[in-house]
């Protein structure tokens, strides 16, 4: 994407419409958000996988609103033009479209970012309408939805029947009319993600969707080869864990062999 300073939706769209792919990354921190826009990210998604790859839990079940606003807040602070979008966490918004609205209020608020984003489908449309309404920038998220994980029982490829090709365009096009502003589609076949995207007027997100989507996502311990499990779908393109790891290794041999401090008294 050619951006200028400050992403906005409406950037991004246009972006669809050229044809121009947008980049998007997950970020946790400061320091993160500050690296990724240095090397020329548009989108900063605050992901609650926020709690597998940060916080040691197992699955995103577990993370909390006052988590997600922390980490939020704290990659506003080190963005200086990209787009930040904030994950709603599991049981925050699937009550009610009320629910939904007070919980991305105090997301929005309490962080400063710019976009919500919520995972689900048809089911999810007349929330994503109340949401957007009010004035709110929604991001579906369709496909694999790591928040269901108990309920499809692992993190396989979603839409390989036909059935739930059919289900996943009727999902798409739902939240589209609904009023999101983009979609995430993780983990479905490449041409049914090439197919959706080429039926909905909003852009879509890729992640382990292929080269069709009009932007693409990963995480970023994924990216820099930080993760010690990592999907099929997410390559790492450095193994910055080991970077690290070398890097206190050789530290922790200096000071113990007495080479580090130096000595300049
Ligand atoms: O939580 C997350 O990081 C996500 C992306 C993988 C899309 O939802």
């Amino acid at each position: 994407m050619n951006r200028k300073k400050t992403v906005t939706a409406a950037m991004l769209l246009r972006a669809k419409q050229r044809g121009e792919k947008s980049v998007w990354l997950t970020a946790y921190d400061t320091v993160s958000a500050k690296i990724a826009e240095e090397a020329g990210v548009d989108v900063l998604l605050v992901g609650d996988s926020l709690g597998m790859v940060c916080l040691g839990s197992e699955t995103t079940i577990s993370v909390t609103l006052e988590q997600m606003i922390h980490h939020t807040a704290a990659v506003v602070r080190g963005r200086s033009g990209a787009w930040v979008v904030c994950d709603l966490p599991f049981g925050t918004y699937q009550r009610s479209p009320e629910q939904a609205f007070v919980t991305s209020v105090r997301a929005l608020q309490e962080t400063a970012c710019d976009a919500v984003k919520l995972e689900g489908g048809e089911p999810m449309a007349k929330t994503i309408c109340f949401l957007a309404d009010r004035g709110i920038a929604v991001v579906a998220h369709i496909g694999l939805t790591p928040q269901s994980v108990k309920k499809f029982g692992g993190y396989g490829k979603r839409g390989q029947s036909r059935d739930e090709q059919t289900q996943l365009k009727n999902d798409a096009r739902a939240v589209m009319e609904a009023g999101a502003v983009a979609l995430v589609l993780e983990n479905i076949p490449h041409g049914l993600a090439a197919d959706i995207t080429d039926m909905v007027d909003i852009p879509t997100i890729g992640i382990g969707a292929g080269p069709a989507c009009d932007a693409q996502i990963l995480v970023w311990h994924d990216l820099l080869g930080m993760s010690e499990r990592s999907p099929p779908f997410a390559p790492a393109y450095a193994n910055v864990r080991q970077v690290m790891n070398d890097a206190i290794r050789q530290w922790t041999n200096d000071v113990r062999n007495g080479r580090f401090p130096e000595d300049v008294s």
